[in-house]
């Protein structure tokens, strides 16, 4: 876990409006690490994690991963290596079936029938939407919709994960298989949510952002545990970690 998988230096975005959203920002994520991207709304986490799989092309700076530049000829290499999961599940889903998203990516990777269809059922069951493989996805509820979009991104097997809420409309037993499903893959793992406690769960560090600025990073406990940062920060700690004081 020593050596940096994502790598940003001084990077700086604008949407088409020219408002800075994200300004200089250098960070080091490690190899098969498990960081935490929290901050009020609005703070530039989605932003980021966008501009990590070349969605987004920061206006300055430049990002490595695993030491390639996620630049415009590298971007096939580049999302081969990383998933993105959008915050709204809508972004991600597009095609007629369930299944015929879920194999998407892995067609388009050229992989054989036999390989698409071994990691959509492995992808799906995963999530627990074995049944639904031949439902349209707009059928789904929002909950299975956001599991959807989960697999659409684990099949491509990627060896770094950018989750963007993942959590978000899950019910309470989902959200245990996710958590337990995300601790036990092998895999770097991004994760941008305001369930504090799943991050306080999952990951091992965390980076606040704030008006597209890392104001603090560091181990979970002890940056979730500073109630003073957090609060001025729009957050609040986790309640097991207030309980455990
Ligand atoms: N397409 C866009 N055009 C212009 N501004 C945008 C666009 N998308 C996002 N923004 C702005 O960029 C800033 C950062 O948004 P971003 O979605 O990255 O924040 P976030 O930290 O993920 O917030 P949240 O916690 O609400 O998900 C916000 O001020 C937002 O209004
Ligand atoms: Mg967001």
């Amino acid at each position: 876990m020593h050596r940096p998988i994502i790598e940003t230096t001084d990077l700086s975005f604008a949407y088409h409006d020219g408002r800075p959203v994200l300004s200089e920002i250098s960070l080091s994520i490690l190899h098969e690490d498990s960081v935490g991207f929290i901050g009020p709304n609005g703070a530039g986490k989605s932003t980021l994690l966008m501009c990590f799989n070349g969605l987004l092309a920061p206006s300055r700076g430049r990002i490595l991963v695993d030491g390639i530049p996620v630049a415009r000829e590298n971007l096939k290499e580049v999302r081969r290596k990383v998933g993105w999961m959008a915050q709204d599940s809508n972004d991600q889903l597009f095609m007629p079936t369930l299944f015929e998203d879920v194999a998407f990516g892995p067609l388009n990777l050229g992989l054989e029938q036999a390989e698409v269809l071994r990691r959509v059922d492995d992808a799906l069951a995963r999530v627990g939407l074995s049944e639904f493989r031949d439902r349209a996805p707009s059928h789904l509820s929002g909950g299975e919709r956001k599991a959807a979009a989960i697999a659409t991104v684990l099949s491509m097997q990627p060896e770094i994960l950018l989750l963007d809420e993942p959590t978000n409309d899950l019910d309470h037993a989902s959200r245990r298989a996710l958590i337990d499903l995300l601790k036990g893959l092998p895999v770097t793992r991004v994760v941008a949510s305001h369930d504090l406690e799943m991050i306080l769960e999952l990951c091992r560090r965390v980076i606040l952002f704030d008006h597209g600025r890392v104001v603090a990073q560091g181990p979970t406990a002890e940056v979730l545990g500073n109630d003073e940062l957090l609060r001025a920060h729009r957050l609040e700690a986790p309640l097991s970690l207030t309980l455990r004081r």
